[in-house]
């Protein structure tokens, strides 16, 4: 458990949870939970988590039968 956005004390695990209800984009995620509305500074982390995890849920569909 890492503390991504320093500024508004967010940690991966709140972001990857805002990912996991929808959350796609920056803005999505700066909305949701705060991280990366200030310095910007964690912005590369943030944008890491989602890649990292927008590739999961993506990469679940064909398993669920979800179309694109
Ligand atoms: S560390 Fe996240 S906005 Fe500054």
């Amino acid at each position: 458990m890492a503390l991504i956005c320093h500024c508004e004390a967010v940690r991966d695990r709140a972001i990857v949870k805002a990912i996991h209800r929808g959350a796609h984009t920056l803005g999505d995620v700066q909305a949701a939970c705060g991280a990366a509305t200030r310095c910007g500074g964690c912005e590369p982390a943030v944008l890491e988590l989602l890649e990292r995890h927008t590739d999961q849920a993506v990469s679940l569909r064909p398993v669920f039968g979800l179309s694109a």
